[in-house]
């Protein structure tokens, strides 16, 4: 997977699952600058990568607007921004709902809306989206955040059938769980972390790097003819449907699991 002389920018990539998508894309070859709040520091954080970086609120379409008009036309847009909240029904207030819907939907569709008119003219590029296992199913206590990844289905399916005319391909990666500061709660407890991967085909959690390696084929040439579809990196955990262990040749060390026969 070669983005010699690809420029690529990538939102929400200061931390976690962008930042890999970030580093892996600068090893690649690619000029990457990265999008994220003020408070995240990204042209400090994307220096450390070999990346520059740009205060951007996606919420926000002028701040958004003038991160895009300063860099070249993007080859690779990485929709990535993302926020969560855990509440059951009954206890997502509406700032938590509106909250989510903000970052994770609105902001994804100003990004997108801005970044097509972008590569528009160009006849080619490639956008992903990060979605996820929850825009499949319904994790109880996330109600706000399974709403706004179900949507980027809708945005993945309407902009693949719109860009496509263009030369410009729209793909999403849905990761199941992955070790970021998302997640260092559930990494923390192995109580909970023992049933959870029960259900994990492979038996452990995921990496960034392990997504970021996904968003890399589907923004590169190898995928040139894949547009409008997931690529689900979870570890089998969607595909296991009944659990996978927890069986008499089984054991779990903290992190994972592991067969003894
Ligand atoms: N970690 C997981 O298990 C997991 C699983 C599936 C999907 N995802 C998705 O992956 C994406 C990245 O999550 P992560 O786990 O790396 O979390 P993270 O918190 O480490 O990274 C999210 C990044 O988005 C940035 N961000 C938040 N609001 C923003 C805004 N308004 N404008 C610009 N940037 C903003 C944050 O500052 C942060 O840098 C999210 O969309 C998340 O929903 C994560």
């Amino acid at each position: 997977m070669k983005f010699h002389g690809k420029n690529a920018i990538v939102t929400g990539g200061a931390n976690g699952i962008g930042l890999a998508i970030a580093r892996n894309l600068v090893m690649a070859g690619a000029s990457v600058c990265i999008f994220d709040l003020a408070s995240e520091n990204p042209a400090e954080r994307a220096s450390t990568i070999g990346a520059q970086g740009c205060v951007a609120d996606v919420t926000d379409r002028s701040s958004l607007e003038s991160a895009f008009g300063l860099g070249p036309i993007p080859d690779v847009v990485v929709i990535n921004a993302g926020t969560v909240g855990i509440a059951s029904i009954a206890n997502t207030s509406a700032e938590l709902w509106n909250r989510t819907l903000n970052v994770n939907l609105t902001g994804a569709f100003n990004t997108l809306q801005i970044a097509a008119e972008r590569m528009r003219p160009t006849r080619k590029g490639a956008i992903v989206l990060t979605a996820s296992t929850n825009s499949f199913d319904g994790e109880a206590d996330l109600i706000a955040y399974n709403a706004t990844k179900a949507g980027l289905l809708g945005i993945l399916h309407t902009a693949a059938n719109e860009l496509g005319p263009y030369g410009i391909r729209v793909n999403a990666v849905c990761p199941g769980l992955i070790r970021t500061r998302l997640t260092a709660e559930a990494f923390s407890n192995p109580a909970p972390l023992r049933d959870y991967f029960r259900h994990i085909a492979l038996g452990r959690g995921g990496e960034p790097d392990e997504v970021a390696q996904a968003v890399l084929f589907l923004a590169s040439d190898l995928a040139s003819y894949i547009t409008g579809t997931t690529l689900v990196v979870d570890g089998g955990q969607l595909a296991s449907k009944f659990g996978t262990w927890g069986g008499a040749a089984d054991s779990f060390d903290g992190q994972r699991w592991t067969r003894n026969s």
